[in-house]
Order: structure tokens, then C-alpha cells, then sequence
């Protein structure tokens, strides 16, 4: 497995990918404050939100880059690089099997302008071409739809259904797992490209 990524832009058709830096905590934290009402329903570190998680997750965000733990894209609209548009990281589950997991959010509203599928997509294409995976998951909590359109829209295949899997706020959500293989990839990359989400 490669799992060498490198720390430079990525682009999509109307989107820029990259690292977070320690200045992007105000436009991260930006985001975050004026989308906590979708936000709070999934992600377990919502609850108690304020600046210091921002400054904490990119603090983080920075070592496990270096480290090679996980990698976490701020997702930019490449017509106005200033604005933090929501996030979408990939790390490694199992390095023995070259499995890797992705996970994302987009600000409220910039929600259902189909920006959560195409950032999704260039991060799947690091995770096969760059990382080496053979496989790429996604874990969606049951009854969160507009995140199962995305791995419906990108042609992932649902696996099944883990009871009890992540804790938000005082409820525990089942998660659906979806996956990817690379032979897959293989097609699915002609398909995005021939859209023009990707290159
Ligand atoms: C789930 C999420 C990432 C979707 O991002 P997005 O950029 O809106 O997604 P896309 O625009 O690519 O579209 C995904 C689907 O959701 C639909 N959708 C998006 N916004 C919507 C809205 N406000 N109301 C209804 N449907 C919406 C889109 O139409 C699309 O469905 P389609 O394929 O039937 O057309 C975003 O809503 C979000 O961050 N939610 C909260 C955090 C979260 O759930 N993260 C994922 C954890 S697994």
C-alpha cells in the first residue's frame, strides 16, 4: 500500500481541496456555527460545540497529516477560496487489508448543490490512487438520507448495518456501511470524468 499523500491543492469542477492550516479556524468555526441545526442530529463531537473544537481538530488534523493517520481536506468553492464550505477526510481502517474509510459534512447552506458528492468523489480517487486502498467505506447513520444519496449517487454497494455504532447526544444511531472496491473505482473514475467532476 502507497499511503503516501501529498499536501497540495486538489481540484474538482467547481471545488478546491486541501490541508487545513491553523489560520483556517475562524472560517472553519464559521462553518460549523451556522450549520449546527443539520450538523447536531449525526456528528457525535457537536455536542458542546464552540471555537476551541476548531482549534483542537485542526491542531490534530495538522499532526495526523504528518503522521499519516488521517487525511482531512477543507473544501473550498475555487471562485471564492476564503469561505470554508464543509470538510471530507479519509484515513485507513485496516492497513493489512488496504481498507480506508471517508466522512464528510457541507455548511447548511451550501447543502444540496451536489458539493458533498463531488468533494466525495476526488477524496475516493486519493484513497485508490494515491493511498493504494482496495477498499473505501462509508458508515452512515439509518435515517440520514441526503448522506445515503451521495454514496447511492457515487455507486456504492451497501454491505449491511451496524447496530448501535456511534453515540450523538444521548441516542445511539445504527450505521449503514457502504463500500467501494478498487475494481470498481476503475469504472466509476471514467464515468466522473466523462462528467467532468474530475480530471
Ligand atoms: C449529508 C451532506 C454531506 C450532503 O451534502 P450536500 O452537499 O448537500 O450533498 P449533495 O448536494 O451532493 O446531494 C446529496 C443529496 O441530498 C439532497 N439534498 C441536499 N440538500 C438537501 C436539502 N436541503 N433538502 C433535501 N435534500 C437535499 C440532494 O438533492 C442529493 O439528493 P439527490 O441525489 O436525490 O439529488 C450534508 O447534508 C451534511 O453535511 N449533513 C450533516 C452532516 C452529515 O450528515 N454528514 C455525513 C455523515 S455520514
Amino acid at each position: 500500500m502507497a499511503n503516501t499523500v501529498h499536501s497540495q491543492p486538489r481540484y474538482t469542477k467547481r471545488l478546491m481541496l486541501r490541508p487545513f492550516r491553523r489560520r483556517d479556524v475562524s472560517s472553519l468555526h464559521d462553518a460549523v456555527t451556522a450549520s449546527l441545526v443539520d450538523l447536531q442530529p449525526w456528528l457525535p463531537w457537536i455536542e458542546g460545540y464552540d471555537r476551541g473544537v476548531s482549534q483542537r481538530f485542526i491542531r490534530e488534523s495538522v499532526s495526523a497529516w504528518a503522521e499519516r493517520r488521517a487525511y482531512d481536506f477543507t473544501i473550498r468553492a475555487a471562485d471564492d477560496l476564503d469561505r470554508h464550505i464543509g470538510n471530507v477526510s479519509i484515513w485507513t481502517t485496516s492497513q493489512q487489508n488496504a481498507i480506508g474509510e471517508v466522512g464528510y459534512w457541507i455548511r447548511s447552506d451550501e447543502s444540496g448543490k451536489g458539493y458533498g458528492t463531488e468533494a466525495t468523489t476526488r477524496v475516493i480517487q486519493i484513497g485508490f490512487e494515491e493511498m493504494g486502498l482496495h477498499k473505501v467505506q462509508l458508515r452512515i447513520a439509518v435515517g440520514n438520507t441526503r448522506s445515503e444519496r451521495i454514496a447511492q449517487r457515487l455507486a456504492f454497494t451497501l454491505e449491511g448495518t451496524l447496530r448501535d455504532e456511534v453515540k450523538v447526544g444521548d441516542r445511539w444511531l445504527d450505521h449503514t456501511v457502504w463500500s467501494m472496491l478498487e475494481s470498481e473505482w476503475a469504472v466509476q473514475r471514467e464515468r466522473h470524468r466523462a462528467e467532468g467532476t474530475i480530471a
